[in-house]
């Protein structure tokens, strides 16, 4: 490759120059969106709620969606009190509403506001909901599940998701973990308090540990509610830094996922570990009060320091890479990077 070349690929990666037309169709896609959940008083949803659910319509329309993943703080700011909660119909069934949103399946974890109300409520619902319930796979439908087939798209507190990238032996593994009952509630402190239940907590280590350390998959990602790394209100969530990180690394996981500080940041440490954080659904904080509390080499994108709006992270998964785009509430690309599959990271051996 010549060097104009090199240079031209370089300014697109950072700059979403490229339009997303261009990739590779054979791609599995998804949307990632936190903190979406509304106000506890009429009307129980804000304006950039709606932007943000326009935004997901947009992205299924053009570039196609196969699955939402929602990080937890579904419902503020005590999350639902049972399975007829009207929460479930004015904070989310009325503004996620959107036609080519109906048939997508959302998978979900629970946040720190979700665990002061019934969360188990909240699972319950993935079973009678035509939203957080899979719909029965199309024939040619881009996407397959493994083992969730009769299952609510919530079945349990933490849970693993796999999928293929169509016509492709390409594996994408997925664990869904709850990060409130490892770390605790944050009862309005910044940092969580200690699990309640710390044998709760310590069987869900066990379970993520022993996922990560059998995967075989080419893409690992892990999806919570609380950051690793984060330069916004919360900052870093000092549990995960501690225990969850070093596993991170240790398996080559390809990228965490989280939402709880609300904005969307890209952070990657100078040996590739990567966090995304996409938490600006129900409002965009500017506060970038965590700053000096990540390396500043590492922070390669985030929407109060460069000046955006929030919106929605959107994941294109090929047989070669995965590529993330940031996307704001008008529309815009505001960041674009790409992440390789473990088997380039690990120079071929997995
Ligand atoms: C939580 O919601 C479920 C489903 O509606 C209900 O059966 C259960 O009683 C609720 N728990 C509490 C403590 O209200
Ligand atoms: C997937 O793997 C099978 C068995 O190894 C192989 O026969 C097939 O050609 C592969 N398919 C693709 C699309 O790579
Ligand atoms: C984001 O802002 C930082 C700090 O001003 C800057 O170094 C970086 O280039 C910006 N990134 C993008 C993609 O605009």
């Amino acid at each position: 490759m010549d060097r104009l070349q090199c240079v031209l690929l370089l300014f697109c990666f950072s700059t979403c120059w490229y339009p997303l037309q261009t990739l590779e169709q054979a791609a599995l896609h998804f949307a990632v969106l936190a903190d979406w959940g509304g106000l506890p008083v009429p009307p129980y949803y804000t304006p950039h709620e709606e932007a943000v659910a326009a935004e997901v319509d947009s992205l299924a329309q053009t570039e196609g969606v196969d699955f939402v993943l929602s990080l937890g703080d579904h419902f503020y700011y005590s999350g639902v009190k049972n399975l007829e909660d009207p929460r479930f119909k004015h904070t989310f069934e009325r503004v996620f509403s959107q036609p080519s949103l109906l048939h997508i399946p959302w998978y979900l974890v629970g946040g720190n506001h979700d665990h002061k109300g019934n969360i188990s409520a909240q699972m319950a619902y993935s079973d009678v909901s035509q939203r957080w319930k899979k719909p029965l796979a199309e024939p040619g439908s881009m996407w397959a599940i493994i083992c969730l087939d009769r299952l609510g798209n919530y079945p349990g507190l933490y849970y693993d998701l796999n999928f293929n990238v169509p016509h492709t032996n390409m594996s994408v593994s997925i664990l869904m973990i709850d990060t409130v009952v490892l770390c605790g509630n944050t009862y309005d402190q910044t940092q969580p308090t200690g699990p309640e239940d710390s044998r709760a907590a310590d069987r869900q280590w066990n379970w993520i540990t022993s996922k990560l350390a059998s995967s075989r998959s080419a893409y690992v990602v892990v999806a919570g509610h609380y950051p690793v790394w984060s330069i916004g209100h919360h900052g870093p969530t000092s549990c995960l830094v501690n225990r969850l990180r070093p596993l991170l690394k240790k398996y080559r996981v390809t990228v965490y996922l989280s939402g709880h500080d609300h904005n969307l940041q890209f952070i990657r440490e100078d040996d590739g570990s990567s966090y995304v954080v996409s938490g600006s659904g129900v409002v965009s904080d500017p506060d970038t009060t965590h700053k000096d509390s990540v390396p500043q080499s590492w922070q390669l994108y985030s929407s109060p320091v460069n000046h955006t709006i929030g919106g929605v992270a959107y994941f294109q998964v090929t047989e070669h890479k995965m590529t993330v785009t940031f996307m704001q509430t008008n529309g815009k690309c505001v960041y674009r990077t790409e992440l390789p599959t473990r088997i380039v990271r690990s120079n071929g051996m997995l």
